[in-house]
Parts: C-alpha cells; structure tokens; sequence
C-alpha cells in the first residue's frame, strides 16, 4: 500500500461549480490532478472553457441560483461522465456586498443570498439526489469562509457563510446512512487576482474608522502564515476533504486560513 493511492481520484467524477475563476479554479485543477473527472460550471462561460480545456474536463454553464438549471447541469454531469461523486460547491460573491447595514438595500441582500446560500442548497439538493439513487456514496465540499464564524465583510455575506456552514452540518448528519460525507472549507484571506500577491503590509488600507474593515486590514497584515492564501492551498484541501484520506471525517468546518482564526 502507498500513501498516495489514499488520494487517488480516479474513477471518481467531481463538479466544480464557480471554477471560471480564483479558487474555483485551483480546486479543479487539484481534483484533476489526483485523477478524477471534473466537470466546472460557471456564469463565465469564457473562463470555464479555459478551466475545462486545461484539465480536460467538460465546461457547463450554470448559474447557481438558477434552480431548474442547476437540477438540470447536475444531472447532465452525471449523464456526459459517468457519475457524480463529489460536488464542490465554489460559487460565491463578495465584492460590492460590504458596507454599513443601514447601506445594504433589499437587492443586494436577495442577490447574495441567492447566490451564496440558495445556489449551495439547490446544487446540494440535486447532487445528493443523483448520489442517492446511485447508491455508491459521495462526497459534497461547501465552500464556506472563515467570515461564517468571525464577521468582515459585513452582514449580508458573513450570514451567508454561516448558513453555508450550518447547512453543511445539517446534511452530514442527514446523508451519513449513505455515506456521502458533507464538509466546509473555509478559506482565509486568498489572492485571487491576476499577479504575485503583495506583502502583506502593502495591502493594509488605511484605518477607516469601519470596525468590521479595520478587523479585516489588521488580521491580514498580522497573519500568523505571513502571506496571502494561494488558491491551489485551498485545492489541496479539497482534495483531502474529496478522497479516501477523510473517509471518516463529515460535518466539520475545515479552516485553511494561515492561522487567521488563531488571532
Ligand atoms: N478569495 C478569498 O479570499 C476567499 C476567502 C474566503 C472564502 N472565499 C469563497 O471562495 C469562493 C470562491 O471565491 P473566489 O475568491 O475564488 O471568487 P472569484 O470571484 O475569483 O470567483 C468566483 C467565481 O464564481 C462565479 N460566480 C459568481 N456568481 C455565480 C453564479 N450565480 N453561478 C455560478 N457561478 C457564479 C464567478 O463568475 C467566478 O468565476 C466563494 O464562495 C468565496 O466566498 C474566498
């Protein structure tokens, strides 16, 4: 026996939604790379086929929040590969959601949640169902934050990732007699845009007087790990979480978050 036959994906056939870019991205990347057959979904059509033709996989285009959608993108997975075996749920918004509470308009907190927390649900839903009838298990990964458990962003998305890891729970507990194990990553801080990632320092703004963002900038510029998350070490995770080496690990909250939940 060899360690390395215990993350051995193929085989298996995973969906990574949100993967036409950042994290998502990695995640399939990884996935591919331990073997298995990845379908990637996303709004960004462009970015998926990118994704999809690096690893060779299948592009799909989903929308998340798009309930018939995704009922029908999952079920094309399983039909176009096989089988579906392990569903990361990725896709998620944050940029332009932040702000005051009494700044936050009734569109802007149905959008996020639709996206961050209904998306999780229905893609849960319609993965677990396939799985089920299957009858050989799975492997379902919620990409949650570490703002689920200690806030930043601010309401709308720091909810969102706390019900992302609530509903996590509720579904180990609830899918276990199938033996489809149920896990949240929780990223720390992870550089997703294009280039090097600066020192931490330099991405420090200036204290603003808005607690939740002056929380944020001193926890990255104090970052136990001292640098930014690169997406693969989120990928690795995943990996981890989607392969025989947590065969007996569901409903945990996995912070990979260079010690971000430490400070
Ligand atoms: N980057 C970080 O520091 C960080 C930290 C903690 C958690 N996260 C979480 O990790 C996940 C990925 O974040 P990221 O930083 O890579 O973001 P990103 O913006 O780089 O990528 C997100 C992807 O999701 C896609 N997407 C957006 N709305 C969608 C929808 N309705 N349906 C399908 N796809 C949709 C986007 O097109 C994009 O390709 C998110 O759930 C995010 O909340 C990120």
């Amino acid at each position: 026996m060899q360690a390395t036959d215990w993350i051995d994906l193929s085989g298996k056939v995973a969906h990574v939604t949100g993967a036409g870019h950042g994290i998502g991205v990695a995640i399939a990347r990884a996935l591919a790379a331990a073997g298995a057959k990845v379908a990637v979904s996303d709004v960004n059509t462009e970015g998926v086929a990118e994704t999809a033709a690096e690893i060779g996989g299948l592009a799909l285009e989903l929308d998340v929040s798009d309930r018939d959608a995704v009922d029908r993108v999952m079920a094309e997975t399983a039909d176009k590969l096989g089988s579906l075996d392990i569903l990361v749920n990725n896709a998620g918004v944050y940029v332009g959601y932040g702000g005051p509470v009494r700044e936050i308009t009734d569109e802007m907190w149905r959008k996020l949640w639709s996206i961050n927390v209904d998306g999780v649900f229905y893609c849960c839903r319609a993965a677990a169902s396939l799985m089920i009838d299957a009858g050989n298990g799975g492997r379902i990964i919620n990409v949650a934050s570490t703002q689920a458990v200690s806030p930043g962003v601010g309401v709308t998305y720091d909810g969102s990732k706390a019900a992302v890891t609530q509903i996590t729970k509720a579904l180990a507990l609830e899918l276990a007699p199938h033996n489809i194990n149920v896990n949240a990553l929780a990223p720390g801080p992870t550089w997703v845009q294009p280039g090097e990632a600066p020192p931490l320092g330099e991405q420090t703004p200036p204290r603003s007087g808005d607690p939740l963002a002056d929380s944020v900038a001193d926890r990255i510029s104090r970052l136990p790990l001292g640098h930014w998350g690169d997406p693969m070490e989120q990928g690795k995770a995943a990996v981890f979480l989607a392969s025989s080496m947590a065969d007996f690990v569901t409903g945990i909250y996995l912070p990979v978050d260079g010690g971000w939940l430490v400070l």
